[in-house]
């Protein structure tokens, strides 16, 4: 199937960019620590619906608390699992700051909210975790998607 390479060596922590394969946007987000801890803190999982990837969302090896192959790096098929729009990066905001808290993507359709993994929050259209490619890593910052 069709590769596309990704060079990593600038993509700042916090930052999401946007690649096109396939024909599809896949984001790939650098997580900061604090992200991390987010993604493990039980409050925030309480408010996901599918926090342990128990849906056929992504491959095997991404089946994990940070649904990739490394914890830093996110890697995700940005097609919102509602009605296909393209969910938009908002960096993460203070805590307490409002109900989506954690949210790190937003699909403006309909309001739906994903985390830094891609993880899908309860009460939102949105019915799956976002959809994780196939990929590897080539050097430690070159990106193989497919
Ligand atoms: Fe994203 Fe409906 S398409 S919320």
């Amino acid at each position: 199937s069709e590769t596309l390479d990704v060079d990593l060596s600038t993509l700042r922590e916090t930052e999401s960019k946007t690649v096109i394969w396939t024909g599809k946007p896949v984001f790939i987000v650098k997580r900061s620590p604090a992200d991390l801890a987010t993604l493990q803190l039980s409050s925030h999982i309480a408010k996901l619906r599918d926090p342990d990837s128990l849906k056929n969302q992504q491959p095997s090896y991404a089946r994990n608390w940070h649904r990739s192959l490394r914890p830093e790096i996110g890697v995700m098929v940005g097609i919102c699992t509602h009605l296909g729009c393209i969910p938009s990066f908002q960096p993460s905001t203070p805590t307490g700051q409002d109900k989506m808290e954690n949210a790190q993507y937003h699909c403006a359709c309909h309001g739906s909210f994903y985390d830094s993994a891609g993880r899908v929050f309860k009460d939102v259209p949105a019915p799956l975790n976002l959809p994780i490619p196939p990929h590897h890593f080539l050097k430690p910052h070159l990106l193989r998607l497919g």
